[in-house]
């Protein structure tokens, strides 16, 4: 598995703060901020690289009997909502290689799903990809944003990550690749850098 680089040399920005009459009583308090130096360039010894890769989520709805969604809250306005406003859900879904549930398992998509729009259905997804097989396993993917979902296919944000992942930036392109009775399956077209030796073309 990937090795991450290392980050460098560690400096020490003295507290310009401190009052001499006090400053054993800031010493126990201060907030202690240091600088690490040579970012970016060395993090990641140069090798950031901006990827591509699709996975699929089997969404199991709250009507499955193996389901892994779960509505968790609501708010007063929820019930005679139109968009079902102040809904709140919590999912754990299986992530897949290819779009059929038997594919290669790769991990989970885990997080909250808040219905956050008056007028139509938006919801404000706080989402983490949990690799656990493939090049990623072990790191985590988070996103974030705004999924309307009458739309074909809706933008989401790459907002960080773990591991490879750390300091991640980029989007998702989400859309509906099937739906069948209780079963969505979701199409995560993921745009995003990475920091990595891992070899980009293994197959997921
Ligand atoms: C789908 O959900 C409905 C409503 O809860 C349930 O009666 C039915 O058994 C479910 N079917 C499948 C295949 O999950
Ligand atoms: C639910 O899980 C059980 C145990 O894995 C499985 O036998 C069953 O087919 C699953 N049900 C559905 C509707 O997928
Ligand atoms: C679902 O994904 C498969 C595999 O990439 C693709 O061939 C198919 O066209 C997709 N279907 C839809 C409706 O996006």
């Amino acid at each position: 598995m990937a090795k991450l680089a290392s980050i460098g040399v560690i400096l020490t920005i003295s507290c310009l703060l401190a009052s001499t009459s006090s400053v054993d009583a800031r010493k126990q308090n201060d907030l202690v901020v240091k600088e690490v130096t040579g970012f970016p360039d060395s993090f990641c010894r140069g090798k950031e690289k901006f990827i591509n890769f699709r996975v699929f989520v089997q969404d199991l709805s709250v009507n499955h009997p193996n389901t892994t969604t779960y509505d968790v809250a609501q708010a007063s306005i929820t019930a005679t909502s139109k968009t079902g406003f102040g809904k709140v859900r919590v999912i754990d879904d299986l992530v897949t290689a290819g779009p059929a549930a038997n594919s290669k398992a790769l991990g989970r998509l885990q997080g909250l799903l808040t219905r956050a729009d008056l007028n139509t259905i938006g919801i404000a997804v706080n989402l983490n990809f949990y690799f656990s097989a493939g090049p990623f396993a072990g790191y985590t993917l988070s996103i974030l944003g705004r999924n309307e979902i009458a739309l074909a296919q809706r933008e989401l944000t790459v907002a960080g990550g773990t591991g490879v992942f750390r300091f991640a930036r980029g989007y998702a392109i989400q859309k509906t690749n099937s739906t069948i009775t209780n079963v969505s399956v979701l199409d995560y077209n993921i745009y995003t850098t990475y920091c990595s030796t891992i070899n980009e073309a293994v197959e997921m």
